[in-house]
Order: structure tokens, then sequence, then C-alpha cells
């Protein structure tokens, strides 16, 4: 089975869908509601406990006809199960992609050149499952014998993200440890972060898939000489343990070999947190509630692998967005959950799916002549109705919106749960249909403001209900987004489980440091050369 490789835009339905834009563009979903009264009821699929309404958008049964030719044209099928079954189809890297795998059951067959992967996967499950316990329990104890209160999370990108993500959205369910999680190199973010620890208590999880990154070493140095203040070095086997695929560089940390938890190269770190990468979730909510996790992401992927395009969750809002993103231009999608809990989600999924999907260049190696990502952002609401919801409702710019909803509060405060319910549904209600200038007059309103209290409508949303948060909702509902950057990155046909964009910036990081210390032979641009004296004046001043 080879993984396709399709320039979407040589397609037919590609060519269909650019005529068919141009009847539909200015198309109001408000008549199409009015025309069709069964219009919620065709685009809403209901599936275990999600309920995905995709009918506020800009969308007929034409174009949604189109768009599933369009998955068919890549043979997406096809991409699927080149993914699942082991494929290298992370070809820059010559890996394959199996996070999917990290998710399944016991006796599931993954397999990588011929060998299944399970038993090492659930060898690593249980340790990680025994290690909690032991923590959390207090069996394990620090150098001067007592329990640990808190765990630091020491990791960046994907090893930081993932799991700061899932440790917050949960919080609801976390056990008495205090997590923290060090990842930027500003030693500002690492001694704040000391300031609430006690060396005698604290458990250091240092995870980093190369055990090469800058800052997650430099931090863990830090964290270490602090910690050897007080405690003597042979503490260091009680205090740190390491999650990584480099075990040479984490013996050579100092790090005990019983104490790393191992991971693979065939799971990219932004689709890491169900791995070891994941331990501090596993300490924080403890291992049944992370498992709940991981049986959640695994009941999407089922629903993916299995599921009609035109039912499957992950698909149809991949198609969706590449509608936006290809046809109408939008630069960006906004992510918002009305949910306190999903605080931190945007800036998990940016990096999910940015660093996936932000390429230029096709599985060809050609310069593709389409637009790739999108920009991710969102705040929950209803905060962030309060912030950069102007923009969205009167702004110039088409800026198409998952509003993520749950039914439940957790901790049952039913008035909140039914205001915060009414803003959930008011504003797609509100963002479909507007407010015309007609309505606003009759509102008694003064002529000369008229024009500015009009808002034209006709904005795109999905809204994806879920029964409650839990950890099992999270895995599906993380997973779903997973999917559906697989899906775009195979309609773009580009690879997007590499990242060397990021790598540039790191080289002339690495350069420009040596230069603090006197070696500037470098030549830089004049605006690089100016900043970096300046920084060297204020560095030596007090
Ligand atoms: O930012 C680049 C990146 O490689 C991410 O993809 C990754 O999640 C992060 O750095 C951290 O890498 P590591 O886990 O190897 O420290």
């Amino acid at each position: 089975m080879a993984f396709p490789n399709t320039d979407p835009t040589q397609t037919n339905s590609w060519k269909k869908l650019q005529e068919h834009f141009n009847t539909v563009k200015n198309v109001q979903m408000k008549t199409m509601f009015a025309e069709d009264p069964e219009r919620a009821n065709k685009f809403t699929i209901k599936w275990d406990d999600f309920y995905l309404d995709f009918s506020k958008n800009r969308i007929t049964e034409e174009t949604f006809k189109l768009l599933l030719e369009l998955a068919n044209d890549v043979k997406l099928k096809e991409a699927i199960n080149s993914q699942f079954s082991g494929e290298i189809i992370n070809k820059t890297e010559g890996r394959a992609v199996l996070h999917t795998a990290l998710r399944a059951p016991k006796d599931a067959d993954f397999k990588i050149n011929g060998v299944n992967v399970m038993p090492e996967i659930y060898a690593v499950k249980e340790k990680i499952e025994s290690f909690t316990t032991e923590v959390v329990t207090g069996s394990k104890k620090g150098y001067t014998g007592k329990a640990f209160t808190d765990v630091v999370n020491i990791g960046i990108g994907g090893s930081d993200l993932g799991p700061a993500m899932v440790v917050d959205t949960l919080q609801y369910y976390k056990n008495h440890l205090n997590t923290h999680f060090v990842s930027n190199v500003d030693g500002d973010h690492v001694n704040e972060v000391i300031k609430k620890l006690n060396p005698e208590t604290t458990l250091f999880v240092i995870v980093s898939k190369t055990f090469t990154t800058q800052e997650t070493l430099s931090n863990a140095n830090t964290l270490k000489t602090w910690f050897l203040n007080s405690a003597p070095e042979n503490a260091i086997a009680k205090h740190f343990v390491a999650v990584s695929t480099n075990i040479e560089n984490v013996k050579t940390f100092g790090i005990d070999a019983n104490n790393v938890f191992p991971m693979w190269d065939w799971v990219g770190g932004r689709f890491s947190l169900w791995s070891a990468v994941g331990l501090t979730i596993s300490l924080a909510i403890g291992y049944d509630n992370f498992n709940s996790l991981l049986k959640g992401a695994n009941k999407m992927d089922v629903h993916f692998k299995n599921e009609d395009l035109n039912r499957n969750i992950p698909v149809v809002l991949a198609l969706i967005s590449t509608w936006y993103n290809n046809f109408f231009g939008a630069e960006s999608e906004a992510v918002i959950p009305y949910s306190q809990y999903l605080n931190q989600f945007a800036t998990y999924l940016q990096q999910a799916i940015m660093e996936s999907n932000g390429k230029s260049v096709d599985r060809n190696g050609n310069p593709v002549s389409y637009q790739t990502g999108a920009v991710i952002w969102g705040e929950p609401g209803t905060n962030s109705q309060h912030a950069f919801f102007q923009l969205i409702h009167q702004g110039t710019k088409l800026i198409p919106a998952d509003f993520i909803g749950f039914g439940k509060s957790l901790h049952g405060n039913q008035d909140h749960q039914d205001k915060l319910t009414s803003n959930f549904l008011a504003q797609t209600e509100a963002l479909l249909n507007g407010k015309t200038k007609a309505e606003v007059v009759a509102e008694g309103t003064k002529e000369s403001v008229v024009p500015f209290k009009v808002f034209p409508g006709n904005k795109p949303t999905n809204t994806l209900y879920i029964n409650k948060l839990t950890p099992e909702s999270l895995g599906k509902l993380i997973a779903m987004y997973e999917h559906k950057i697989f899906v775009q990155g195979v309609i773009w046909n580009i690879f997007s489980y590499d990242q060397f964009g990021v790598e540039l910036g790191k080289q002339l990081a690495s350069k420009i440091l040596q230069e603090f210390d006197g070696n500037d032979n470098a030549k830089h641009d004049a605006s690089t050369t100016n900043l970096l004296q300046h920084y060297k004046n204020l560095r030596t001043t007090k």
C-alpha cells in the first residue's frame, strides 16, 4: 500500500468546487435554513456522547457532496489505512506515525516492520501504572523519607503542552499532588516554580523525546543544581525520572536507567501525550483516569477508521475547514470552548495543528500553489465574548469557529450552567443570523448610529456538544483534532509529521549565544547587529 500523493488542485472535485464556490459564496445561511426545515438534522452527526451540528456553515448539500468527492479523489480512505498499518508515512524523517497504537487495546495488532508494538506499549503502561500508584499512595518516598507532594514536569512543545493542557483541563479529577510545568528557557519561569517547591517532597519528570532540547536541559540542570543545594547526589535516583527515546543522554544527565520511561520515534512530540510523555497526567489524575483518556481517544480512532466519510466527525470537520481555507480564503480558525477548564486548549491545538500543517512544500518536494494550515487561536467563552468577539461579529475577516460545549457542569451549578449554555447557543445563532438594518431601526435606534449596530451575520460555526467533561470525552476530543490534522495533511498533500520549520531559529540562537561572551565574528544584518550590541550593553549594566 502506498501513501497517496495527489495534488488536490488537479482533481475533478477541486475544479468542481471552484465553480460551485462562485454560485454559493454569497448565499445566506439563514435563507438555506428557511428553505429547508431539515437542514439542521441533515448536517448533524450524533456519535456516542458527541453531538456535532455543522449546519451553520456556508455549505449546501452539493457542497458537502463535492467535498466528500475531494476526500475520495485524494484517496483519504487509503491514507487512513496506510497510517493505521504502520507505513512510513512521515517520509522526510523515515518514520511511521502510530500514536493511535498507544491507546489501542492490548490485543490490537499494530506493526512496525512486521513487529507488533503492543507488547512494548503495554510494558511501559504497566510501568506508568505502578509508578503512579507508588507516588500517589505515598509508598514511594523522597530522600528524607517523606512522601511526594509536588511533581514538576520539565519539557517544552509536545513534551509540555499536551500534558499541561490535560492536567489543567481535568483538574476536577485531580488528586492531592501539586503539579507544575516548567518549559520556557526564560529563567524567571523556573525560578517562580522553585519558589513553591520543597526539595524533600518534589518529584522531577524530565520529558524530552530527543533529550537534546536546550530549554528542557537548561531547566533540568537548574533544578538539579537547586535540588543538590540541599540533597545529596545519591538522592537524584529517588527524585528524578525521565521520559525519552535517547537513553544515552538521559544516563549522561545522571538519571538511573530504571527511572527512564521509554518512548518511540514513531510517536511525534505533539501527538505523544498518550505515551509516557503523559506520566505527569497519570500522576495528577491517577492511572485509571489516564487510561480512560486513552480509551476515549481509542473510541475516536475506531470511529475515524471505520465510519463512512459523510458521518465521520474528524473528516467532516477537516472538509469544512478546507472549504473556508482554500475557497473562501479564510486565514484563521477560532476554537471557542464554553468551559473554563479548556482554557489551554487553543494553545495546545496551536502546536498540534500549526506545527503539523504549516507547510508550503508538497509531498513531491514542490512549492504548493494553494493555502495550507490555518492560523489557530481561541479562548474560552464567555470570556472571549468580552474580548475578541467584536471582530468575529462585525470585523472584515471571515473566521470560521468551532464552539465546544458540555451539557453538564462538573460542580453541578445549574444556574451558572444555564447562563453559560444560553451564551453558547446565542453566539452561534447571532453569528448565523446577524441583525438587519430593519431590525436595528425597529428597536428605535437613533438614525446616525444605525449602520454601526447592524450585524452582517452569515458567519460560520460548528457546534460540538459533549455530554460531560470526563477523561474519556477529553480523549475523544483531542483525538478528533489529531485526525482532522491528518485529513487536512492528506488533502493538501503535505507531510504533517515533520517540523523542520523550527530548526533555523534554534541554529541561529545557538550561534548568537556564543557571541555574548566575545566571539562576535558572525555576520548579521544591520538590525540584528544593533540589537545584539544593545543587549550586550544592557547585560553589563547593573
Ligand atoms: O519545537 C520543536 C520540537 O521538536 C517539537 O516538535 C517538540 O514537541 C519539542 O520541540 C520538544 O522536543 P523534545 O521532546 O525532543 O524535547
